[in-house]
């Protein structure tokens, strides 16, 4: 019963297969500070991470940008280094700065975090989970997510955003054992909280390893496509039918080795990848989900919506999930992402 349910959302038919004219759409980071209601939202938690803890403002925000542009995923309002304060990594938002986290840069550091109550610290989130769902329409889906468990090492082992992750690489090129560790803690936790999330009404889920393009070749294969491999197995094991999409932002040609190799049910590719490139390469393997610049629905207008026109027409023929190359930036006008969504769904929409 429940899969002729989910059979009606056209998003996840397309994540099992099937073209759609026109193509699904939502947008990373669609939930955000470009929309007053989330601002108000966000002045009402006190804070960024009081808003990420607190369901039922969570779930408000979360469904914030499905009720003005009716988009055809939710994705859960949340970020991507909070599970580490899950494994007891102290964490703290500053504004204009974003993550900022006590770093971890030796083994000594990682046993000081644990999994033991790594669930019950992130319970307010599957609450979230919950809520969203019960507040969705039929025919949209809702999306959990996490980060790829290099991104995520990054933030733990920077201690934040980073332009060069020094310490992350040496880490990894001078200790690859010791490394290893804390790669394995953190593929434990993410299957956790994958897991948790589906079990909580999530129906597919969405990997961002947003600084997997910075790492050479032979590193990629060991950090980002290794251990997406296990997580992406032991998640198709334990939730059969659960799509599982990829994002190794800045990958560039290594995407096609990550598709082949992980066994992800969709990727989202980045505004970097030429279309005419993913249409062969990766389409023929799996659904492609992407990939305007966000820089265009910033400015709007013919930049916006012939880029957007190309896109549709050069992906949409076959399994296609219109999206950005990356997050939606903080200026946007959103009548830009009102003009965007009506350009991808055409006229009768
Ligand atoms: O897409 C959505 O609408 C869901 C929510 C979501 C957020 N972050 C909310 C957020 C998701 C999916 C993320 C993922 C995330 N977080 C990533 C991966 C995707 C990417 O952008 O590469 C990363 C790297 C992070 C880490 C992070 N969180 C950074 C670097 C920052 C600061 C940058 C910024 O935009 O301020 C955040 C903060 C953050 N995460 C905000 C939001 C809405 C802004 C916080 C605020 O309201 O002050």
């Amino acid at each position: 019963m429940s899969t002729k349910k989910q059979s009606e959302k056209p998003f996840l038919r397309v994540l099992r297969g099937e073209a759609s004219v026109p193509p699904p759409i939502w947008l990373m980071r669609q939930a955000g500070r470009y929309l007053p209601e989330y601002r108000a939202a966000r002045a009402k938690a006190g804070s960024f991470k009081a808003l990420c803890y607190d369901p039922v403002l969570a779930s408000e925000v979360t469904l914030q940008p499905i009720r003005r542009f009716g988009f055809d995923a939710a994705i859960l309002f949340a970020d991507l280094p909070l599970p580490l304060e899950g494994l007891g990594q102290a964490l703290d938002y500053r504004d204009g700065e974003g993550p900022v986290l006590e770093p971890i840069r030796t083994s000594a550091d990682l046993s000081k975090l644990g999994l033991p109550k790594f669930l019950d610290r992130l319970a307010p989130i599957f609450e979230t989970v919950r809520r969203i769902r019960a507040g969705l329409g039929p025919k949209t889906a809702l999306i959990g997510f996490a980060g790829g468990v290099w991104t995520l090492a990054t933030y733990m082992i920077e201690g934040g955003s980073s332009r060069d992750f020094t310490h992350a690489k040496r880490w990894a090129l001078r200790d690859a054992a010791g490394f290893a560790a804390a790669i394995e803690l953190l593929s434990v936790a993410t299957l956790r909280y994958l897991s948790a999330q589906i079990q909580a009404g999530a129906e597919c889920v969405q990997l961002f390893d947003s600084w997997a393009g910075t790492l050479d070749a032979e590193e990629f294969e060991r950090w980002v496509i290794a251990p997406t491999r296990g997580i992406v197995s032991q998640l198709h094991a334990a939730h059969p039918g659960v799509p599982i999409i990829g994002f190794p932002r800045g990958a560039g040609p290594l995407y096609e080795a990550y598709v082949r190799q992980t066994g992800v049910d969709a990727i989202q590719i980045d505004s970097g990848i030429p279309l005419e490139w993913a249409a062969k390469q990766l389409q023929p393997l799996c659904p492609v989900q992407g990939n305007l610049d966000p820089q265009r629905l910033v400015v709007g207008g013919a930049a916006m919506t012939a880029a957007a026109a190309a896109i549709c027409r050069k992906l949409g023929k076959k399994p296609f999930v219109f999206n950005l190359g990356h997050g939606i930036l903080l200026d946007t006008p959103p009548e830009h992402v009102a003009e965007l969504v009506r350009c991808v769904r055409g006229p009768s929409s």
